[in-house]
């Protein structure tokens, strides 16, 4: 059920290896820019070989050192190469949110590292640890640490505002469904598809329940916080209770779904406190004065605000991701070199027709583009359906039976519209909370999907080809008229059977077709 990285890469590699890609794969490899070309109707893109090692760093952290130490200290090569089609799959959780800028952090002499870069190889054993974040990445990290093989002498983790946290189906239930589902699942034929099929009704389910603004949700969501409170109750210490109840709806923010999180702060090597990072110095770090959560205004809170300085050995970054700017930092030009990011400012925000396609940017197709991810089920299922729906318009591409397929401006328009518009009315925009889904500052969520994955599913399962502008070649016309004689013919040959079939009655029907058989097989046998 939690697989480790190593473990996902190696089944990432077998999956390539068993479809024979692994050739097809080039690592290492930046794109920084696709360039739409007019009159060859081809993309140009440029492609950065990284120098090693480069590739595991964020690009904020390449262009720092290709500016301090030059840029053969990053890229080793560039290359232009041409593409019929061009699609996107850069993920929209890349790249880590820079470091708070804390006075004091270039000062510090411990080793700092983001979650999203993490290092295996970090040593921890007997260390003093900061981590500074309590999301997802920040719940997963923090149990760990204390345990072998890192062994960290202490944690202090450093909330500024609470998730709400669910209970993974707690750990005995998880332990016996990883030492023995993978034998079940390979003797019982049918029982993994079951089980998935049944999991992904449940979550559907759920979506309705917790995310949209109806009564029966606004009902089962409170429900759902009162439990979810003694939960927490029963397994944190009463400390840490006032800074571990939210105060806006949950679904708003992304759930912390708990591992292992909750009963590691029994541990008294874990501390978790509000009290925000004000400085860093060379071995240590000075928390508060003042806290994060509750809000100062809160007179009546009982959480500290007094001013301390404890050691830290090591500073790690759970701070999250640059989620708003899709794409980024890719540069992306389109028709009459229109840049994507310009047209995605000047309509209100990161936008594309079912997350997937641009007007005004052929033949590219995006793969997780904006409003495509889910709090609730998985994104590689819609991911899935984003491949199979591309894969339609980019088979007669590669067939050549279509030059060029483009969604339609109107189409586009209309679609963000209807989704924006969804949104709004929703727990994310209305929950009362401050989150990564949305820009607070113009309320556009480019980040999540406001229906049911089972209506993303069938939108992607059946293309509205009118929503589409394609340029048929000489082969695709030509396909097409034979299709619609085709059809023309059968409705025609339907239609005559049935007026014979009124005038003449079903037995004159047979007895002609019968006739019709015997004489195409005598002539068939007089050819023999
Ligand atoms: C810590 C963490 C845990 C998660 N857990 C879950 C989960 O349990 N379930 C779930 O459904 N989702 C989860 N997600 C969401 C997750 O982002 C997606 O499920 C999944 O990784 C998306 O796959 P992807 O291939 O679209 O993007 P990614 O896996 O992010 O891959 C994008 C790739 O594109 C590369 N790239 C980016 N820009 C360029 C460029 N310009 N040139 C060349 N290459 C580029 C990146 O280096 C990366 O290799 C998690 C995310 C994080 C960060
Ligand atoms: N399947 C999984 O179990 C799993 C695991 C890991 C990640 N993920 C995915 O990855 C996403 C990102 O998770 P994440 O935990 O890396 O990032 P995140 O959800 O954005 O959480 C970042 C944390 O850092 C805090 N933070 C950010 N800037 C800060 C600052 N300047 N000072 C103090 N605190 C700061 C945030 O506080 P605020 O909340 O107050 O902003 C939050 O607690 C998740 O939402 C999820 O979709 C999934």
């Amino acid at each position: 059920m939690h697989p480790s990285g190593p473990e996902i890469g190696k089944y990432l590699y077998n999956v390539c290896e068993q479809f024979h890609i692994l050739d097809k794969i080039q690592l290492d490899t930046n794109v920084t820019s696709a360039r739409w070309l007019e009159t060859e109707e081809e993309w140009e893109l440029v492609l950065e070989y990284m120098a090693p090692g480069m590739g595991d760093l964020s690009s904020r952290e390449r262009k720092a050192i290709a500016e301090s130490q030059g840029i053969d200290k990053v890229c080793l090569k560039r290359e232009m190469i041409r593409a019929k089609i061009v699609v996107s799959a850069v993920g929209g959780l890349v790249e880590p949110k820079p470091y708070p800028q804390v006075p004091g952090l270039d000062r510090f002499k411990g080793d700092i590292l983001h979650t999203a870069r993490w290092d295996p190889t970090i040593k921890l054993q007997d260390k003093n640890v900061v981590i500074l974040g309590a999301g997802c990445s920040a719940a997963q990290v923090t149990p760990e640490i204390i345990q072998p093989p890192y062994n960290a002498k202490s944690v202090t983790q450093l909330l500024r505002s609470p998730g709400w946290v669910e209970s993974n189906f707690g750990s005995e239930i998880v332990r016996w469904w990883e030492s023995n589902t993978p034998t079940l699942f390979s003797w019982v034929p049918g029982l993994q598809w079951i089980v998935r099929k049944a999991l992904f009704a449940y979550l559907e389910l759920q979506f309705q329940l917790t995310f949209t603004m109806g009564a029966t949700a606004r009902k089962h969501r409170l429900k759902q916080q009162k439990a979810l409170i003694a939960y927490m109750h029963k397994m944190v210490p009463e400390k840490y209770w006032e800074i571990l109840t939210p105060d806006y709806d949950i679904g708003c923010k992304r759930r912390v779904i708990d591992a292992d999180w909750f009963r590691s702060l029994q541990n008294p090597k874990i501390e978790l406190t509000s009290l925000p990072l004000t400085s860093i110095q060379e071995q240590t770090v000075t928390l508060g004065p003042g806290r994060h959560y509750p809000p100062m205004s809160k007179t009546d809170s009982k959480v500290s605000t007094a001013e301390r300085t404890i050691p830290c050995d090591t500073l790690i970054f759970a701070n999250g991701y640059e989620a708003g700017e899709w794409l980024h930092p890719l540069d992306v030009k389109g028709r009459d070199g229109r840049s994507l990011h310009d047209v995605w400012e000047s309509r209100g925000g990161s936008q594309a027709y079912l997350g997937t396609a641009m007007d005004g940017f052929p033949n590219f197709f995006l793969i997780f583009g904006p409003n495509t991810a889910t709090g609730h089920s998985s994104v590689i299922l819609a991911s899935e359906n984003m491949v199979n729906h591309s894969l339609k318009f980019i088979k007669p591409i590669l067939n050549g039976e279509v030059s060029t397929y483009e969604v339609k401006e109107e189409a586009e328009r209309k679609w963000t519209q209807r989704v924006q518009e969804a949104l709004r009315d929703s727990v994310w925009q209305k929950g009362g909370c401050r989150s990564w889904y949305f820009n607070e500052g113009s309320g556009w969520n480019a980040t999540v999907y406001p229906w049911s994955q089972i209506h993303f599913t069938l939108r992607c399962m059946f293309p509205r080809y009118g929503d589409w502008e394609a340029k048929y070649t000489k082969k695709g016309v030509i396909k097409r008229r034979l299709m619609t004689a085709a059809k023309l013919l059968g409705t025609l040959a339907v239609m005559t059977a049935v007026v014979y079939l009124a005038m003449y009655g079903p037995e004159a029907v047979v007895g002609e077709l019968r006739a019709v058989l015997r004489s195409g097989l005598n002539r068939l046998r007089s050819w023999l």
